[in-house]
Parts: structure tokens; C-alpha cells; sequence
């Protein structure tokens, strides 16, 4: 993807390079419309270039869409740091990327994504002020998986609400797929709820941690076996493209709402879904808690606020639901024009001359 000829408008691209620490990094951003742009930092060995750009152009496209659903006042960005997490981040190189996004004046904060952690910000955090995510004790949000898993259960309890006209998940059997930081805490909430909870993850210590906090959760082979079982809700919390021309089709679950980022494969499988009787709860829109849990940082971290905040994507889910129904279009073309319409009418205020 080349960023002048990409049609998605990118407002900014920065290349930011200092060889003896090693650093190359890529700063997106797509949108400062409602105001600075928040998004992760993404350390990953990038095969090209391109790749990176590529990535970071979609990356950044979709915080700002992100941002505008969660009713943050920031806009969208993203940076890749292109190497190799294990062997190449330093304090020379997290510092170097520190100073690089600070010279931005504030267009731009970063937080932690895949391939960076709270520690890493903490380290950013000493050249530049417009850093986010870092850990509680350097007065940061922390974990933001704990704020996605509850921004997730809500829009599922909107989806549940939409199809079933009751919010409780009671008795309703909920596969989730990966059992990571965000699985984990969803586990919780809706086995609080009474739902009957399915799960699965390729990494035995994270079945293992389930399997001695929460014995009654029914653990399947994989996730072919758990999207053919007889689930109510699907809950993709592993990686990306969860939903394609294999698992649909086959999908038995009613409801898909979870936290993993670019669930559907390709466009059009939202169409797909809808043929198939099957309600998507975007996915941008029910995992924007852990956003708003590092959003809130930049103000001086009040969690209670912050969940106060990641409740209401119970809110924004329904009023998606709703408009999808009411114009006869998937969920995800819905919420795309939601959040287009926030960027353009709250952004169109900075006109107003003060
Ligand atoms: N952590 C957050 O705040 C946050 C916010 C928004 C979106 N997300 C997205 O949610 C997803 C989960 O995030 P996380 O922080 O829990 O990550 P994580 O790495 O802690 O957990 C992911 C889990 O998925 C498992 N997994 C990987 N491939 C699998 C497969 N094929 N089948 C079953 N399990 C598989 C991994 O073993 C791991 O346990 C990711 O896609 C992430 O991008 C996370």
C-alpha cells in the first residue's frame, strides 16, 4: 500500500530511523479530527518494508475509527517499530522511539500493542510526555485487558439483548476462543453472569490456569471443534481473521462478539453472516475498553471512570444494532458510518473560531 495513492487519506507518515541503537520505526497517522491520535506501538520482524507500511496504514486507519465509536475525544494513529522484539528492543532503541514521538508535539500518543509492554512505555515514557499504558506504578493505566474484557461482555450483553430481548447471558453457552490476558477475564464475567462457558487456546498453561480457577468451563479440542459445537455466542479472543469463508459457513453460534482485532477475513464476509442468521457485534467496537482504560491516563488514571466509560460500549453497541436494523445493513457497515459521522460533525466544530 503506497500512502499517497491509498485512498484511506492519511493525514501524516513519519520514518523515524537512528542506526547505532537500530531503530526503525513507522509513526501513522490517519485522523486528528477529534483530537490527538492514540493508538499502540507494534514491535514485530516485518519481512518488508512494506509490509510494515502496509500495517501500519491499516493500523492507524482503524484506531481513529476505534477512538470515535469509544466517544473519545482523540483521533487515530499507530507506529510499527520494525524488528525483532526478543533480541533487538533496548533501552537505547525504546528511548530513541521516545524522543522520535515526542518531536511530534502531541499529535500523536502511543501505548502498548503487540511485541510491547507496560515496562516498555515506562522506558518511553522518559523522553516524551505523550505516552500512555505504562505501568501503575509509574502512574499508568496498566492492563488494559482487564477494561477490553469488560467493554467485550457488554457488547455481547447488547447482542444478547438484540436477538434474545434479555441482556443476561444466563444459560447461554459462550465458546471463547483464546484464553490470554483478555479470555481470561471474560471467563469471569460471564461465568458471574450464569452463562455456561466453552473454551479453547493452544497453549497449555493458559488451559491449565483455567482449569484451576474455573473447572466447570468445558474445554474443546480447537477452535474448528468449538465453532461446530452447540454454542449460543462466539467469542474470538486469539488472533485475527477468526471469521472466513471456512468458519462461517459452519459457525453454529447465534451471537459474535469478542476481543480479537480484523476478525472477518475479507470484506464481505459481514454479508456472509448476515445470510447466515448470524449477529456480528464489530469488533472494534466491543474491544475499545482497553483504549479507554489508556485514554484515560493521559487525564491522571481513575479506573472507576475509566470502566464507567467502557460500560457504555453496551450503549454504542445497541445504537449499532439498532441502525444496522433499521437501514438494513451488517453491523459493521453501520458502525463504519457512526463513526465517519462523529469525525466529520464533532470535528467540523474546531471551524468555529475561538
Ligand atoms: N489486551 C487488550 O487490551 C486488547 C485490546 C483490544 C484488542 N485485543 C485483541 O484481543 C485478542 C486477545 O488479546 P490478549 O491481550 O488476550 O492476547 P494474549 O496474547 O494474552 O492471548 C491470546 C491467546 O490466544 C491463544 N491463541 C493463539 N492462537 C490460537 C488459536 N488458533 N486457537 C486458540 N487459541 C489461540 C494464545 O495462546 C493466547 O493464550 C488479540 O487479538 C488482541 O489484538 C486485545
Amino acid at each position: 500500500m503506497d500512502v499517497f495513492s491509498s485512498d484511506t487519506g492519511h493525514e501524516q507518515v513519519v520514518f523515524c530511523q537512528d542506526k547505532p541503537s537500530g531503530l526503525k520505526a513507522i509513526i501513522a497517522i490517519y485522523s486528528t479530527a477529534l483530537g490527538p491520535a492514540l493508538g499502540g506501538t507494534r514491535f514485530h520482524p516485518y519481512a518488508t518494508e512494506g509490509e510494515a507500511v502496509h500495517d501500519v496504514l491499516e493500523l492507524s486507519r482503524a484506531m481513529a475509527y476505534k477512538n470515535a465509536l469509544a466517544g473519545l475525544d482523540l483521533g487515530g494513529g499507530k507506529a510499527v517499530i520494525w524488528g525483532d522484539p526478543v533480541r533487538d528492543k533496548t533501552e537505547p532503541l525504546l528511548r530513541a522511539y521516545g524522543r522520535f514521538v515526542a518531536s511530534l508535539g502531541g499529535r500523536y500518543y502511543t501505548a502498548c500493542d503487540v511485541g510491547t509492554y507496560v515496562q516498555d512505555m515506562d522506558i518511553v515514557a522518559r523522553e516524551c510526555r505523550y505516552v500512555t499504558g505504562r505501568s501503575e506504578a509509574h502512574g499508568g493505566a496498566g492492563d488494559s485487558s482487564v477494561l477490553t474484557a469488560w467493554g467485550v461482555f457488554q457488547g455481547m450483553r447488547a447482542a444478547a439483548e438484540h436477538v434474545w430481548g434479555t441482556p443476561s447471558l444466563a444459560g447461554r453457552r459462550v465458546g471463547v476462543a483464546g484464553l490470554g490476558k483478555v479470555g481470561k477475564h471474560l471467563i469471569g464475567h460471564l461465568v458471574e453472569d450464569g452463562a455456561e462457558v466453552a473454551g479453547t487456546d493452544v497453549a497449555e498453561p493458559a488451559l491449565a490456569w483455567v482449569r484451576e480457577r474455573y473447572p466447570q468451563v468445558d474445554l474443546v479440542a480447537d477452535e474448528d471443534a468449538l465453532i461446530r459445537s452447540d454454542i449460543d455466542v462466539y467469542a474470538p479472543c486469539a488472533l485475527g481473521g477468526a471469521l472466513d469463508d471456512e468458519t462461517v459457513p459452519v459457525l453454529r453460534a447465534r451471537i459474535v462478539a469478542g476481543a480479537a482485532n480484523n476478525q472477518l477475513a475479507h470484506p464481505g464476509i459481514e454479508k456472509l453472516l448476515e445470510e447466515r442468521g448470524i449477529l456480528y457485534a464489530p469488533d472494534y467496537v466491543v474491544n475499545a475498553g482497553g483504549v479507554i482504560q489508556v485514554a484515560d491516563e493521559i487525564e491522571g488514571f481513575d479506573f472507576a471512570r475509566a470502566k464507567l466509560r467502557a460500560t457504555t460500549i453496551y450503549d454504542t453497541t445497541r445504537r449499532i444494532l439498532e441502525l444496522a436494523a433499521s437501514d438494513g445493513i451488517p453491523p459493521a457497515l453501520a458502525a463504519d458510518r457512526l463513526a465517519e459521522r462523529r469525525m466529520a460533525e464533532v470535528g467540523r466544530l474546531r471551524m468555529i473560531r475561538l
